[in-house]
């Protein structure tokens, strides 16, 4: 496995690598999701393929009160990780490789940046997809994966690629969650015992919702706020909301949407902020709940 933690190291190793190259971008404390994100990838590589692996916290997509201090920072155990999972490449940037110089051009991610996670982290998804971008440029993959835990930065990146005609082809993962439904994040770490047993009420919350699909948007968005107000006392929501699962515009409760949605939520619980979604199909068919 090479390790490459400048610039210059990467350019050298990338020109001795073969193709397709799969890129998996992330900011490292690797757990269970991001590994199923690096098995994909060495799927999608192929025997004679390259997996790469980028670890760097993007000071970019933090807001001034959110947490890139804290955020945990495990190198050596991230490129262990990477090793069991044959990895083939890991970028390993500091702050002054991505950012030699004030970074005066950004991306703007456009309406679908501005709701349901833009509207709470103001600048996040401009922070997302300039690194994203930059990654790309400096990495030059076939294809990247991203997870479905970050569903509205999956739908951005895949546009931007789109969009800009990058050319590189982004592949989903489904999110892994731990036995009690609990997303894997690299934040869960922040949780308390307690607020660790109460952290699973998001996931149920969204199954619920899912489970009332056949009824339509109001229904789901009902049965999933059922759940939050029984069981999520501790739980302070930013959002629960559907969205478009293509271009993550918001569905109303009372839109009559057909085709695939997002059922997205954001909470904090304590200090630590947690996110999760489901994906819903929305038939042509009806029923009122209780049919
Ligand atoms: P990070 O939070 O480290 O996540 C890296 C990748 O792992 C993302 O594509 C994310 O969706 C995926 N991932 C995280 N938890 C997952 C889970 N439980 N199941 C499946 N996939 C999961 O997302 C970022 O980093 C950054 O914004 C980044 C894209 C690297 C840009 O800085």
């Amino acid at each position: 496995m090479i390790i490459a933690s400048t610039r210059a190291e990467l350019s050298a190793a990338r020109e001795k690598l073969g193709a397709p190259l799969v890129l998996v971008p992330t900011m490292g404390a690797l757990h269970d999701g991001h590994l199923a994100l690096l098995r994909r990838a060495r799927e999608l590589a192929g025997p004679g393929g390259v997996v790469a692996a980028s670890i760097f916290v993007n000071p970019l997509q933090f807001g001034p009160n959110e947490d890139l201090d804290r955020y945990p920072r495990t190198l050596e155990d991230d490129l262990a990780a990477c090793e069991a999972e044959g990895v083939d490449l890991v970028f390993t940037p500091g702050v002054g490789d991505m950012y030699p110089q004030e970074q005066l051009v950004t991306v703007d991610p456009g309406a679908a940046g501005e709701t349901f996670e833009g509207e709470f982290r103001p600048g996040f998804f401009r922070g997302v997809l300039t690194v994203v971008v930059k990654l790309f440029s400096l990495v030059r993959p076939d294809i990247a994966v991203f997870g479905q835990k970050d569903a509205q930065q999956l739908v951005l990146v895949r546009r931007m690629s789109a969009d800009f005609g990058l050319g590189i082809e982004v592949e989903a993962v489904p999110t892994v969650r731990a036995a009690d439904g609990l997303a894997m994040s690299s934040r869960n770490k922040y949780l308390s015992e307690q607020e660790r047993v109460a952290a699973p009420a998001l996931y149920r919350s969204l199954s619920a919702g899912a489970a009332a699909a056949g009824g339509g948007p109001r229904a789901v968005l009902d049965a999933a706020w059922r759940v939050l107000a029984d069981e999520g006392a501790l739980f302070t929501v930013d959002y629960l909301a559907l969205a478009d699962a293509q271009s993550y515009g918001p569905v109303r409760d009372d839109d009559d949407f057909h085709g695939p949605a997002v059922l997205a939520i954001a909470a904090r619980i304590g200090s630590t902020r947690l996110i999760d979604n489901v994906v819903i199909e929305f038939g042509t068919e009806r029923h009122a709940a209780g049919d």
